[in-house]
């Protein structure tokens, strides 16, 4: 065993050769899965917030955002596809980096995860109240408002991440069929939104095009500019990676993998450029910047009063998908990280009748129900940008790593020139991660100092590579049955 702990890619490949599950998904199936995980509150909320930052010059930041998701989506599609187990970033992590590291990773995707489960409630809520005022009611403020922002607690926002915590207990069952209707109904109300919106451009509305400029630090370590624009929308990205997921049910992964990873961040890259032309042609970004249903808002304001509830409904379906699919991703990593004696066993227990891991579900289900009710979106949306950001550099910096150190293993996918594309993945996420506010780092090196406290006092001892344990290693548990997406 080595001094840092690397859990041999021979074991964690070994566990998945047990369970083998049946190659059936294509090309196309995988860019719909990516498209399902990834339109939601990021286009459909943070549009405002990133409007605030940026102007109409969103529309680079969008670009920008994009590309480095490129970049670190070439890098994941080759990991995946030689470490086609659940676990993600963390499971790579551990076979390459080590131990220490890929806790370290694993404890931040809890940000990826958990916390923009927070944020995607938080932008859920936007929509449900606004609509429900159009109807007539209207829910007071202070229970519509994050604690942080001056309200009681973001009401909708605790009750819908509660919810969906209930339906993963109880083992939710969602299949490709649903996720594609959700998937058209995404697309068609975003469509719908573009041509109702477009005729309504006022070029006017596009100049000055970057009334922030590129960059600038304002306040204590707040930021304005397509950067800092680009480095909060990044959030609208997340989950893409979760075409990685389905490595093992995937025909032909050497093909399919890099198509539906980069296939669904084209298709998405291309509607959320489009969708910010329109809502800051058809309306004054200064009016966009204030609102939590902004799209919604163009409509209303550019008189489409049932074209804007059609939208809003669409979006509230589409973002609770991507809830859903958060919040089961987080319960699946705590299990692997539990399975691996990194957490507390009661984290792979599952519910004797259900077969889901009940405890860490509703454990995570609280926590992100906690988030969601009580901090404001942007904050929410920053911290979890800045972990997933540190996840794909830890990604693209193990497969340059192991393409040293392991040469010869089968790579069903490679990255084509790993040595320009991996760097340029470890260089823009890194950037990105610079352009975020400085309370934001500040949040991200503590959460991070924790996790290294929690990993020294229980993981280190716990683990199964462990000295002490290394002759007994037990703890071989199944994944338990997952959604079908
Ligand atoms: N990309 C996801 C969203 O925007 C997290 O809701």
């Amino acid at each position: 065993m080595s001094r840092f702990r690397i859990k041999p890619l021979g074991d964690i490949l070994e566990h998945a050769e047990k369970k083998r599950l049946k190659r059936q998904l294509g090309a196309g199936d995988l860019v719909l899965l990516g498209i399902g995980c990834t339109i939601g509150t990021g286009i459909f909320v943070l549009t405002g917030v990133g409007a605030a930052k940026a102007g109409p010059g969103l529309m680079i930041a969008f670009v920008v955002a994009g590309l480095a998701c490129a970049f670190a989506a070439l890098a994941y599609a080759e990991l995946t596809a030689m470490v086609p187990v659940s676990g993600s970033a963390y499971t790579y992590t551990y076979a390459v980096l080590g131990e220490a590291v890929a806790w370290l990773v694993g404890w931040n995707l809890v940000l990826e995860y958990a916390v923009s489960a927070g944020a995607v409630a938080a932008g859920w809520s936007g929509y449900v109240t606004g609509i429900l005022a159009q109807g007539g009611f209207h829910i007071p403020p202070e229970w519509t408002t994050a604690y942080r922002n001056g309200g009681i607690m973001d009401l909708p926002a605790v009750l819908v991440s509660l919810f969906i915590t209930l339906l993963l207990v109880r083992g939710t069952h969602q299949s490709a069929v649903v996720n594609r209707v959700l998937v058209a109904v995404k697309l068609a109300v975003l469509g719908i939104f573009i041509v109702l919106a477009a005729p309504k451009i006022d070029v006017g509305n596009w100049d000055p095009f970057l009334p922030f400029g590129w960059f600038e630090r304002v306040g204590f370590g707040e930021n304005v500019g397509v950067f800092a624009a680009a480095a909060i929308i990044f959030f609208a990205y997340i989950g893409f990676d979760a075409v990685s997921t389905a490595a093992e049910e995937t025909r032909n992964p050497n093909r399919d993998l890099p198509i539906g990873l980069i296939g669904s961040l084209v298709i998405c890259t291309l509607i959320y450029i489009a969708v910010t032309a329109v809502a800051t042609g058809a309306l004054n970004y200064t009016e966009l910047a204030n609102s939590k249903e902004p799209l919604a808002l163009v409509l209303r304001e550019a008189g489409f009063v049932f074209g804007s509830t059609i939208l809003a409904l669409g979006a509230i379906a589409g973002i609770t998908t991507v809830l859903l699919v958060l919040l089961y991703g987080q319960t699946r990593i705590f299990f692997v990280m539990s399975r691996d004696g990194l957490l507390p066993e009661f984290a792979s227990r599952l519910h004797p009748r259900f077969h889901t891991p009940h405890v860490v579900t509703i454990i995570t289900g609280l926590f992100v129900a906690f988030i969601a009710g009580f901090f404001p979106l942007d904050e929410i949306a920053a911290l979890s940008n800045i972990g997933t950001l540190f996840a794909f550099v830890a990604v693209a910096g193990g497969v340059m790593v192991l393409r040293v150190t392991d040469p010869d293993r089968h790579r069903p996918f490679r990255t084509p020139y790993v040595w320009i594309i991996a760097p340029l993945a470890i260089l823009s996420c890194g950037a990105l991660m610079y352009f975020l506010p400085t309370e934001t780092w500040i949040r991200f090196l503590l959460w991070s100092l924790l996790g290294m406290v929690i990993y020294a006092f229980y993981g280190y001892r716990h683990s199964p590579l462990h000295p002490a344990r290394a002759a007994a290693v037990t703890g071989d548990g199944d994944i338990p049955p997952a959604p079908e997406l």
